[in-house]
């Protein structure tokens, strides 16, 4: 390929400035590939690269199966190692179409796009109508070396290849979770595993926890007793969500609304274990206060006084579980929580959240 920019050698020479010490050597003179010498050659690079960019709508395909069809809980043992299916089929076939297109990019332009050297002069800032009406030369003189007007094939294939890797992207917005309707809200979000006549288990041992064998300024982290039925993902989500504390204090030494009088069984008192700013689990248990600290951004919230937020950036109140006895003494949730627990969320109505003043 010549353009009006090229230099030879000797031209070089003589550009270069009186002063530089070292004369310019130029360009090297252009070594042809075997693309170019070699028609056959060329065609053969270019349908491998069209065979590439081919494969890429087949696994963008395989990535849409893989989300939609392969269950979320399937698991492959693969070299050793025991993998969930679903995720290693949605890399293998995302990775491997980003792969392709890479390659085959890298290919287009190693073997079918022109590979001589252009050199262009510097000039002033401001370039001349001469030089602007090289650039668009140049550049016509580009786009015609990329091959793309004769191989029309190509440009399209890259584009389609790049335009199919967007739906991978669009549809992994589907595990931002579903969309919460009031429906969904209400058995998700919303909703734990407490219900009426469910035993407060400990949450290192299991067992059941009696009311007499707590003492005035304990704290136990406990969890529902049918938890332990759940496992893997459906395990730890009820858990994040039903994880309480029971504390106990002297009755006559805390604030006990006329509204949560039978919530509690002679200062036992249960709430939620997760803050209701950003969701830490929360156990730092001032005894004397009755003050429970969040590590994380130091809300501090009464647990003598219904949980109100005595200090930090929470906004709502710890929630409490209305406790009592079953027949042997054992504490049972009364029912679930009648606020959801955790942090706020936009469509969070807060108007059932104790506040001060509430009787
Ligand atoms: S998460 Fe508890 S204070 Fe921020």
């Amino acid at each position: 390929m010549s353009t009006d920019i090229e230099r030879t050698p000797s031209e070089h020479s003589d550009l270069a400035a009186p002063d530089s010490p070292v004369p310019d050597p130029g360009v090297e003179e252009h070594a042809p590939r075997f693309t170019d010498v070699d028609e056959r050659a060329a065609e053969r690079a270019y349908r491998q690269i069209v065979g590439m960019l081919a494969a890429v709508p087949i696994l963008v395909i395989g990535f849409l199966v893989a989300y939609f069809a392969v269950p979320r809980d399937a698991e492959l043992m693969l070299f050793g190692a025991n993998l969930k299916m679903q995720n290693t089929l949605l890399g293998l076939t995302a990775g491997l179409a980003a792969l392709l297109i890479g390659v085959a990019a890298i290919q287009w332009a190693r073997v079918l796009m022109s590979d001589e050297e252009i050199v262009g002069e510097r000039h002033g800032a401001a370039s001349p109508p001469e030089a602007r009406e090289r650039v668009l030369a140049d550049l016509e003189t580009g786009i015609e070396a990329t091959t793309i007007r004769r191989r029309k094939l190509l440009g399209s294939g890259m584009a389609g290849a790049l335009g199919l890797m967007a739906l991978p992207a669009v549809v992994s917005l589907a595990d931002l979770g579903p969309w919460p309707t009031a429906a969904e809200r209400a058995k998700t979000i919303e909703t734990t595993l407490w219900a009426e006549g469910v035993h407060l288990v400990n949450d290192v041992t299991y067992r059941r926890l009696k009311a007499d064998e707590l003492e005035v300024g304990q704290l136990v982290n406990a969890e529902p007793e049918n938890l332990q039925k759940l496992e893997g993902t459906a395990y730890q989500q009820a858990k994040a969500k039903a994880a309480i504390i029971i504390v106990r204090m002297d009755p006559n030494a805390i604030r006990i609304p006329e509204s949560r009088k039978d919530w509690q069984v002679n200062g036992i008192l249960c709430y939620s274990k997760i803050c209701t700013h950003v969701g830490c689990p929360i156990s730092l248990w001032e005894q004397q206060t009755h003050h429970l600290l969040c590590p994380c951004h130091q809300s501090t919230f009464d647990l003598g006084n219904s949980g109100l937020v005595v200090f930090g950036p929470a906004a709502r109140a710890l929630p409490q579980l209305p406790i009592t006895t079953d027949a042997d003494g054992y504490l049972v949730a009364r029912s679930d929580f009648t606020v959801p627990v955790g942090p706020s969320f936009f469509e969070r109505d807060s108007s059932k959240d104790f506040q001060e003043g509430d009787r």
